[in-house]
């Protein structure tokens, strides 16, 4: 271990204009909602009119994303080390707001389940294609800087874990219970929650976005490779979508599930877009990004 450089006692002090420490500040201001205080009174109500199918629909989103967050609880650790190893003081207080939102998403949707009385075995609804992302993709590449921190290790963790399960997946999941919920009027409670989620995850794909920007304008090749990430997991998220469609021309609460598919092949693009921008920019210009450049809600 190489001798320790304390940075917070030095001229350079905090970064505190700096785009992670931004996103502390407002982390800690707008990331204190508490999933406890949620009533799910009318949602239970709402729950006991539903039709099977229904049910069906917005079970299998609720124990994809049940299950989607205790992964990202249980995976994110690895990349706070290799962030914490190189000193990134700024970037590392972040992620602490980071970790304890996707405990409290844990716990929000645990909460919902215990609501509406759904206390039963629930991995069917992991279906082949989400086995594969949750099970295997996702832990393999956040595991993997355990032992290495190469910035090509870093780039496949934040490609996997905040471009592709929280910019796609998470956010065609939000769209999804919009979708289905608020057109209908009910589950009001299910619905504030995701509300407070979706901020906070605006925060951790705007991050991740920030995380790859840098790496991207520090080695200006992982650019291609970052794009060959995200076209290798792009049949994933179709074939998601396909699997939760099964077939139907029509969702259980009259959507199309056309808008489902049509809204993830988009933020497939935006997110790619949104990285391109790295190229040909100045390191201090991507410390410098605002909120809203970067989609922070
Ligand atoms: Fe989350
Ligand atoms: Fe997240």
């Amino acid at each position: 271990m190489g001798k320790r450089t304390i940075l917070t006692t030095s001229t350079r002090g905090i970064l505190e204009d700096s785009f992670p420490y931004r996103l502390y500040q407002k982390a800690k201001r707008l990331g204190t909602w508490n999933p406890a205080d949620i009533d799910f009174r009318q949602d239970q109500k709402d729950w006991s009119m539903m039709n099977t199918e229904q049910k069906e629909d917005i079970l299998r989103l609720i124990s994809q994303f049940q299950a989607g967050e205790e992964a990202v609880t249980l995976d994110l650790l690895p990349l706070m080390m290799a962030i914490a190893k190189e000193g990134r003081l700024e970037e590392e207080m972040f992620l602490t707001t980071f970790l304890f939102e996707e405990a409290k998403h844990t716990e929000f949707f645990r909460l919902v389940l215990n609501a509406i009385g759904e206390k039963g075995e629930l991995s069917h609804f992991h279906t082949e294609t989400y086995q594969k992302i949750f099970y295997e993709i996702l832990p393999t590449a956040m595991e993997r800087l355990v032992t290495d921190q190469s910035p090509e290790a870093i780039a496949e963790a934040s490609v996997v874990y905040n471009m592709f399960v929280e910019g796609v997946l998470a956010e065609t999941g939000y769209f999804s219970f919009y979708a289905a919920l608020e057109t209908a009027g009910i589950m009001p409670g299910l619905l504030e929650g995701i509300g407070q989620l979706k901020k906070d995850e605006s925060r951790h794909i705007g991050y991740g976005t920030f995380l790859l920007q840098r790496l991207i304008c520090e080695h200006p090749h992982l650019f291609d490779f970052v794009a060959a990430k995200m076209g290798e997991l792009t049949p994933l998220a179709i074939s998601l979508n396909q699997e939760g469609i099964a077939g139907r021309e029509v969702s259980a609460f009259g959507g199309d599930p056309d808008d489902i598919m049509n809204f993830t092949l988009k933020q497939l693009s935006v997110r790619m877009e949104i990285l391109a921008r790295a190229k040909g920019k100045k390191i201090e210009e991507i410390y410098r990004y605002t909120d809203s450049e970067l989609g922070v809600l």
